[in-house]
């Protein structure tokens, strides 16, 4: 066991003095524990959610450390788990008396009894969640490692405080929080860890799609996912919950022509947007803009290796995905599958960047256009420095242009320049098919540059596209 050290700077905070005092009401011992003493010794910030575990009742102590606070705020109780939760000022704290558990095979809810600190530790996840520091007066501050958490701290190991093949089978959510925090946290999985979460992955299916997709979003939140999702990978578990990555793994090799490796190529895509942008729904497109390819993958003696249509069937992927994960489908999914869709437009144009093709890619981008150009520039993954450059100079052009014709023909939130009433006022007829003809064709007309985007010129446009209809105007 390493040396009693000391961390009442930790413990600051007031909430922690209030539950001492009440710990020594009740004549218990009590610890913070897990995250927050992790994230402590690890200079993350101050966390906002507390753990105590305490030798006795948790919701006794958390009724008691309430009466002493201000307002004396309500507590939530959770009987079946015996915690108990409070929010003070800014915090959240979770009550939980030192536990002693069993699971069964089935589930993730174990049989509990009461135990000691170091039955409590035991059934913890890893040995940096396990390091806990008294809040009693006379040990206020002390730390207790019994597992050596601190040293793993310091080489950046996650390692389980029992056999890992126990910790994993008691509870898979935690081979996926194992992965996740190597990513967070940039640390590396023990190897008789990594075995065993392995030899577990086929127990993640008794955890529920909500916990997982928990655990995707933190991943990928991480500074470079990459880490985390090579670790799906590599133990199985992303099989399990993204199947469709794992299908554009390996390259193909026909007639001495070859395609990349689609699955290292999105990582790439998705740890360089990470530099670029925190916005979890646009790291979910960047991972799943190319999921198209494996179904639509073709070789040809002409042109070699092709994805014809792959950014389509990829939107379509991602509702089904979206829809299995049990996902929102909502406004997010929407914006994934339009990032997916059109995740090779910018592309395309770039070799030839003329105003209309410009025009057209802003206006069917709409306000994600900015998105989009991220999402695309992450994308150049080349490892030759010409090209790299040259791919970004034609981004650069795509960009200057974009500014040009924006402050032009603002077609960024696209309004009609004539409205369906004044096609109707100035022609004298009612809601018609022809109505929704001629909008189309001035949007069309400005898109391509024939009018600008002004009523004068929409207006004048309108009156003979309406004579082509054998429309008559209205005499004043
Ligand atoms: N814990 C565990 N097994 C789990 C979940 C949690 O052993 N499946 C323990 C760990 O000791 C953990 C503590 O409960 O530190 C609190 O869990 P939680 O709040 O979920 O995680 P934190 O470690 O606080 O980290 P984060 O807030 O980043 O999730």
């Amino acid at each position: 066991m390493s040396e009693a050290k000391n961390y009442k700077e930790a413990l600051q905070h007031s909430i922690f003095d209030t539950i001492s005092k009440a710990s020594l009401n009740l004549n218990l011992e009590s610890y913070v524990i897990g995250g927050f003493v992790r994230d402590h010794i690890l200079q993350r910030g101050t966390a906002k959610d507390i753990d105590i575990v305490t030798i006795g009742s948790g919701i006794k102590l958390a009724q008691e450390v309430s009466k002493l606070l201000p307002g004396t705020p309500k507590i939530q109780v959770f009987k079946t788990y015996g915690t108990a939760m409070l929010k003070a000022e800014d915090i959240e704290v979770e009550f939980v008396g030192a536990r002693k558990e069993s699971y069964s095979e089935h589930s993730r809810n174990p049989v509990v009894e009461d135990g000691t600190l170091i039955d409590d530790q035991n059934r913890r996840d890893f040995t940096i969640n396990a390091l806990a520091l008294g809040l009693s007066k006379k040990s206020f501050g002390n730390l207790l490692d019994p597992f050596e958490g601190i040293e793993d701290l310091k080489s950046k190991i996650i390692r389980t405080p029992l056999s890992p093949d126990v910790t994993y089978s008691d509870d898979p959510l935690r081979m996926m929080r194992a992965v996740r925090f190597a990513s967070q946290l940039g640390f590396k999985i023990e190897k008789e860890s990594l075995n065993a979460i392995t030899r577990n992955r086929d127990r993640i299916k008794i955890i529920t799609k909500e916990r997982i997709v928990d655990e995707l979003h933190k991943i990928l939140l991480s500074e470079q996912p990459s880490i985390g999702f090579k670790l799906l990978e590599k133990t199985g578990l992303l099989d399990h919950m993204l199947p469709e990555l794992t299908a554009l793994k390996g390259i193909d090799e026909i007639e001495g022509q070859r395609h990349k490796d689609n699955f290292y190529h999105t990582l790439e895509v998705v740890d360089n947007i990470s530099e670029n942008t925190d916005d979890l729904w646009l790291r979910w497109a960047a991972l799943l803009h190319d999921i198209g390819k494996a179904p639509t993958k073709k070789f040809s003696k002409k042109v070699g290796w092709t994805f014809h249509g792959h950014e389509f069937v990829g939107s379509k992927m991602v509702f089904k995905l979206f829809k299995r994960l049990k996902m929102p489908l909502n406004e997010k999914m929407k914006f994934v599958q339009k990032m997916v869709l059109m995740s090779s437009r910018p592309i395309v144009i770039s070799t030839d960047v003329t105003d209309s093709a410009v025009r057209r890619l802003i206006f069917d981008a709409g306000e994600y256009i900015e998105e989009l150009m991220t999402l695309c520039e992450a994308d150049i993954t080349t490892k030759n420095p010409k090209r790299f450059k040259k791919y970004h100079n034609n981004f650069k052009v795509v960009r200057q242009k974009m500014v040009e014709v924006e402050e032009r023909d603002h077609v960024r939130n696209f309004q009609p320049p004539v409205t369906g009433e004044e096609i109707m006022e100035t022609f004298n007829i009612k809601p018609s098919r022809e109505i929704g003809i001629i909008k189309e064709a001035i949007k069309e007309a400005i898109l391509e540059g024939e009018i600008p985007n002004e009523h004068e010129a929409a207006f004048q446009f309108m009156i003979e596209k309406g004579k082509e209809l054998g429309l008559m105007i209205k005499s004043s």
